[in-house]
């Protein structure tokens, strides 16, 4: 298990490129089982929830290679395999192997998939979808299985627009006889990338946003993509820029994904200024912000909620959180606490009444995101603080203690 000793206090300062999107490249990998040929994708975030994906496509017979930032995965040799829960049990993007092995294969097996512990995540809108496709679809306690000998079009209307349910539907959409019409779709940048993938592969998808229309049937091929930037590890450096009173810029950034974050961070005193690919932040003192409800996009990120308390957690004022979209992701509130912070949750709610320094401590991270915000308050805190359990932080942050580092934090790797 690793940690990081913080010793915090210290501005910071400087530019950091900011690596491409853990959410968008995820799905990416499990699409190219559908192209059955070679896929160069560039840009992918050197992070161990990528190194899982891989793991599973070497499993499932597919030939890997990473060169610098770049990957080229060759499916031609996929088997449809049961994914074991030691790979599933990983992260909660394992799901989408379904869809995919489905639309190749007609077939699908594999365990329940993990994640962050945020509360129930149940997969009934991935089955329901593919349920309304035709697919066959057992649950037993340890293994989803789904089957098709022919997937059927038609319109699906999610009750929810669920992120991955939106990605496994239009995965496996691509392999059903005639044309499908998802409605309420998921509207989040990394499933643009996804549709641009599959476009760049062959697929016939029309419409961008809440409803897209995929026309089945068409045989993919491989392509060479360029994966988005993390919307969120840019949100959460601006979030340790704005708790530290820092200045920071981050490039290679998209700045119209990140509009809810930065009308935040605007909204707490903070100058931010964009161009085309860069975001720069300087915050001299962070002010409440009131109130922050997530949402799906474009709505607030759940994803920014933690970081962004952290950094709320010493701001002047009282600012109040919603978190509509998890029913427990307040993981990270108990260790925030032990920080010095002042903040009061419930299941959907916290109130979080700034102080005017958090102090260092011993804490543990308890998920991806809950992880990042222990690190930002310790950097904004008085004194030393050790962040136990940094696997999770290696899951969606590539060399995120060297980048900080970079930025004049004193932080050392345990
Ligand atoms: C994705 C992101 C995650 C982000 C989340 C919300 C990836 C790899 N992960 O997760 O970082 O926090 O979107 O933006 O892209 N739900 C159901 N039934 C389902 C599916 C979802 O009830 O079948 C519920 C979930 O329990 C949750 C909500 O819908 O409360 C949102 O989940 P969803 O949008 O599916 O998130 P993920 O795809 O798991």
């Amino acid at each position: 298990m690793g940690a990081y000793w913080i010793e915090g206090g210290v501005p910071l300062r400087g530019e950091l490129a900011i690596h491409g999107a853990k959410n968008s490249v995820l799905p990416i990998l499990a699409a190219t089982i559908l192209t059955g040929g070679c896929c160069v994708l560039h840009n992918c975030p050197r992070i161990s929830d990528v190194e899982t994906a891989l793991q599973i496509l070497e499993y499932l017979g597919c030939k890997t290679k990473r060169e610098g930032s770049t990957l080229c995965i060759d499916t031609y040799e996929a088997v449809p395999r049961p994914i074991p829960v030691s790979m599933t049990g990983r992260m909660r993007a394992a799901i989408l192997f379904m869809g995919s092995l489905l639309a190749r294969f007609g077939q699908a097996y594999l365990a329940y998939p993990g994640g962050c512990a945020l509360g129930e995540r149940p997969v009934d809108l991935h089955l329901l979808g593919l349920r309304h496709m035709g697919a066959h679809c057992d649950c037993t306690e340890d293994c989803l299985c789904c089957k098709s000998s022919c997937l059927e079009g038609g319109t699906i209307a999610l009750p929810f627009p669920s992120v991955g349910a939106t990605e496994n539907l239009l995965l496996a959409a691509t392999a059903c006889k005639g044309d499908t019409v998802l409605c309420n779709c998921a509207c989040e940048p990394e499933i643009g990338d996804l549709v641009d993938f599959l476009r760049c592969c062959g697929a016939q998808i029309c419409g961008k946003g809440s409803v897209l229309q995929i026309r089945g049937g068409c045989s993919l091929h491989g392509g060479e993509f360029s994966i988005m930037p993390d919307r969120m590890e840019a949100a959460s450096y601006l979030a340790a820029g704005a708790a530290t009173k820092g200045e920071l810029t981050l490039t290679h950034v998209c700045p119209h994904h990140l509009e809810a974050v930065t009308a935040v961070l605007r909204k707490g005193g903070c100058e931010l200024r964009e161009g085309k690919d860069y975001i720069s932040l300087r915050c001299e003192q962070l002010r409440a912000v009131s109130p922050i409800r997530t949402a799906p996009y474009n709505g607030f990120p759940t994803d920014a909620q933690a970081p962004i308390m952290a950094a709320l957690a010493s701001a002047k004022g009282i600012s109040v959180i919603e978190e509509r979209i998890f029913s427990n992701r307040f993981l990270h509130v108990p260790a925030l606490r032990k920080m010095g912070a002042r903040i009061r949750a419930s299941r959907h709610y916290a109130i979080i009444d700034g102080v005017s320094r958090l102090c260092g401590a011993e804490v543990e991270a308890t998920d991806l995101r809950g992880g990042a915000a222990l690190v930002i308050a310790a950097l904004s805190a008085q004194g030393r603080s050790r962040i136990g359990t940094t696997e999770h932080m290696e899951r969606g942050y590539e060399d995120f203690a060297p980048n900080l580092m970079g930025l004049g934090a004193k932080l050392r790797m345990e």
